[in-house]
């Protein structure tokens, strides 16, 4: 391949790729990879470096004849720093070409995209995922996916997004890892792994991407729910609940920030020096670069914080956003702004220096192509082993929310007669979830394939009827599903929420399921017939009628290619369930929000003791329908002989918290064992409960196990009245748990001077 100029520029000072296998925490600018960008810095003009300061999006078709004619003059020019959305790998030649072949210093263009749980093979939305609790198998689908996104010559993704929440009116909340800062900062930790790889060294990997923390901060606290709405949070709420998922993808060495649409107390986030000068680079010290959300600059005008773009771009670049996504306010007004002394050519470049600092940690002046070859990627993508760790993860993301009397599984030993009815039952393209990269709908396993696959051999017999469909109150359908009902032994009922309707701007103020399909399982609850609800959607459903009248409930979220292989293999038993809920699921929607991590309030109530004049609801219980860390297993589990190995440890002494774990049941399954916290009296007022770790075991039926967890006074630590990050001496609840409401083992320590 021709060398470019810069590479020829640079090959007197070429030394091996940065230093040795460190961690990303030493990365605090590689003395080489500084050296080499200054030399590039150096040569620029102030158009060029504005120009690296700009994304483009780019669509999928960019194969075409031609490319969209609002990037071409740029990229020629070498005005482009970025470009999202261009998906294929003739496409990205194509630009990647117009960019190294006429423009004076032929820097490559950095390629990014969605992948946010899949390129090509899709795995469970990430809410679904962060309900396996499994670590390693988060890191692996973010492993996979990179290795199918650089494969196709991106080599950025805009992921992960780890946004806290507890609104599930908010569609976005199928994005994140739910409403749990520690379970959120474990989570964020392994996508990064997954995508980066563990050194700086990995980034040049041929399966490995720069990772993006999205969306800083506190997108997921949406007043109403309602996406892109005000965010009014206090400084101690965003340190102790929004910032610690983000410091942990920070600390796991993502590469790029993306910022929020929403304000904060009325400054919009793409214009906040607090957050992206005083916090990120000078409280955090990160070294990455900071990407704006989608055309967020021009935002700052109906933000009413900018009276027009050129002042937009101005406040964007004194917070310390680096590059503009798809807005192209930098490039029409930056220059200006510098000629005219409102933005110091030092922003520039210090801008300019933190993403051609990425693009050099990621090999593309070695290979701007990043090693495109049509031929690799059509042997990487949806490789069967991917399929299958897509197809474990679906069985892992689900969780089990009700299973009277032991209904599932359906073994395939029994002789019975199934109705299929529901909108979900052979729909494909709703599996994947709103963000589903490039995954084929169409190849989508539906549930219908899944279980006519799985009990192809077997006494159980299908019956089918849509019955009604996902969005509309048409009933024309149920005299159809009724008669199938009625010839059945049990009704399995497929609904859920249409892709569409759960994600990015797609907030719901009644979150029952959509449509006619509750109306429908009323008609069926009347046939008499037991019904299994498996429920496909992106966020937690008011499920309280469901609750109460069908006998079978599975969550299945949207699972992905896989998925109807994965809900069929914890249907026919052959994987029992071992979700656990991320996010908590409301009674109704007049209780959100509603999550465990919740304050005690001057005048507790209990649902369990009438009292008035209390912290309650006339017309409905305090607790949420199902709560954070709930799930049933087809066996069961018994937690007990819960020991510290002290009642008092001084600031820095390990506590060693030890309980058993017995499968009682008759069948081998995994349980998530948690343990909480409770800091009885504060400086300021602290959570009911934290989670502060947690193991997911397999055991075998009648296995016993010893779990051993070890924290410290840093476990304990939060923001003072002074807005400090200590913990407190005094005296603290702790429990070994199998969910959050579960209060069954109970000690207490004391932390000292
Ligand atoms: C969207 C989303 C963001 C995404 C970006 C590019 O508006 O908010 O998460 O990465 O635009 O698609």
């Amino acid at each position: 391949m021709k060398r470019n100029l810069i590479s020829v520029l640079l090959i007197g000072t070429l030394f091996c790729s940065c230093s040795s296998r460190t961690s990303w925490q030493s990365y605090s600018g590689d003395k080489e990879i500084e050296r080499k960008v200054d030399s590039v810095l150096s040569l620029m003009t102030l158009e060029e470096k504005i120009g690296q300061m700009t994304q483009f999006t780019s669509f999928g078709d960019i194969t075409g004849p031609q490319v969209s004619e609002d990037i071409e003059p740029y990229l020629r020019k070498g005005l482009v720093g970025s470009i999202f959305n261009a998906v294929t790998t003739d496409g990205i030649r194509k630009l990647q070409d117009m960019a190294l072949s006429e423009s004076r210093l032929k820097i490559p263009v950095l390629f990014g995209y969605d992948v946010v749980h899949g390129f090509k093979t899709i795995f469970p939305m990430p809410l679904a995922e962060s309900c396996s609790w499994d670590l390693e198998r988060i890191e692996k689908s973010a492993s996979i996916a990179a290795a199918e996104t650089a494969a196709a010559g991106i080599k950025w993704t805009f992921a992960p997004m780890v946004d806290i929440a507890r609104d599930p009116r908010w569609g976005r909340v199928m994005e994140g890892a739910g409403e749990d800062p520690y379970l959120g900062s474990r989570i964020a930790e392994a996508r990064v792994r997954g995508f980066q790889g563990n050194s700086w060294q990995a980034l040049k990997s041929p399966d490995k991407i720069l990772a993006c923390a999205k969306h800083f901060v506190a997108y997921g606290a949406a007043e109403a729910g309602r996406d892109y709405n005000i965010a009014d949070v206090s400084e101690r709420t965003l340190r102790d609940l929004y910032f610690p998922p983000f410091q942990a993808a920070h600390k796991a060495g993502v590469g790029t920030f993306m910022t929020a649409f929403n304000e904060i107390s009325g400054v919009p986030c793409t214009a906040s020096q607090y957050l992206f000068t005083d916090i990120l680079r000078d409280e955090w010290n990160f070294n990455g670069f900071v990407v704006t959300d989608y055309t967020a600059i021009n935002e700052l005008v109906p933000h009413g914080v900018a009276r027009d773009e050129k002042q937009a771009g101005e406040l964007a670049a004194h917070a310390g956003v680096d590059m503009d996504m798809t807005g192209s306010v930098y490039l029409k007004h930056l220059k200006s702004s510098v000629e005219e002394g409102k933005v110091p050519v030092a922003v520039i470049d210090n801008a300019v220096r933190r993403i051609l600092e990425m693009k050099f940690l990621l090999g593309l002046f070695d290979d701007p192509y990043a090693g495109l070859d049509p031929e690799r990627e059509k042997n990487t993508i949806l490789k069967p082993e991917f399929l299958q760790a897509a197809r474990e993860m679906a069985a892992r993301s689900a969780v089990l929310l009700k299973n009277e009397n032991d209904l599932l599984p359906i073994t395939k030993d029994k002789k019975c007669t199934i109705a299929l009815i529901g909108p979900m039952v052979k729909n494909k393209e709703s599996m994947n979830g709103e963000w589903a990269g490039q995954g084929n709908r169409q190849q989508s396993v539906s549930l219908f394939e899944g279980v006519t696959e799985k009990y192809e051999r077997s006494n159980v017999r299908f019956l089918y009827a849509p019955g009604c469909d996902l969005t509309t109150d048409n009933e024309q359908g149920f005299a159809e599903a009724l008669a199938v009902a009625r010839q059945a032994d049990i009704v399995l009922f497929a609904g859920g929420e249409d892709f569409n309707w759960s994600g990015e701007a797609a907030c719901r103020t009644d979150i029952k399921l959509p449509g006619a399909q509750q109306a429908l399982l009323k008609q069926l609850k009347k046939t008499g017939k037991p019904i299994v609800l498996i429920l496909f959607n992106g966020r937690p459903l008011d499920l309280s009628w469901e609750d109460g009248n069908v006998n079978a409930i599975l969550e299945a979220w949207y699972p992905g290619t896989m998925g109807g292989h994965a809900v069929a293999d914890i249907i026919a038993g052959d994987y029992n369930p071992s979700g656990r809920l991320t996010l908590s699921f409301p009674r109704n929607v007049g209780q959100i929000p509603v999550y465990y991590n919740h304050k005690n309030t001057g005048r507790p109530a209990s649902d369990d003791t009438y009292s008035d004049y209390r912290s309650f609801y006339l017309d409905e219980k305090n607790a949420p329908l199902y709560p954070f860390g709930y799930g049933l297993s087809y066996t069961t589990f018994e937690i007990g002989n819960m020991q510290l190995d002290k009642t008092e440890i001084k600031k820095g002494e390990p506590l060693a918290v030890t309980a058993e774990i017995r499968n009682t049941g008759d069948r081998d399954g995994e349980q998530v064992v948690q343990l909480y916290v409770r800091d009885i009296v504060g400086s300021v007022s602290r959570p009911v409960k934290e989670l502060k770790r947690f193991a997911k075991i397999f055991l075998k039926k009648g296995e016993k196990q010893t779990i051993r967890f070890e924290l410290d006074s840093d476990d304990l630590a939060f923001h003072d009245i002074d807005m400090r990050y200590t913990s407190e001496p005094g005296e603290f609840k702790i429990w070994i748990a199998d969910s959050s409401d579960d209060e069954r083992l109970e000690k207490t320590f004391r932390l000292i001077e």
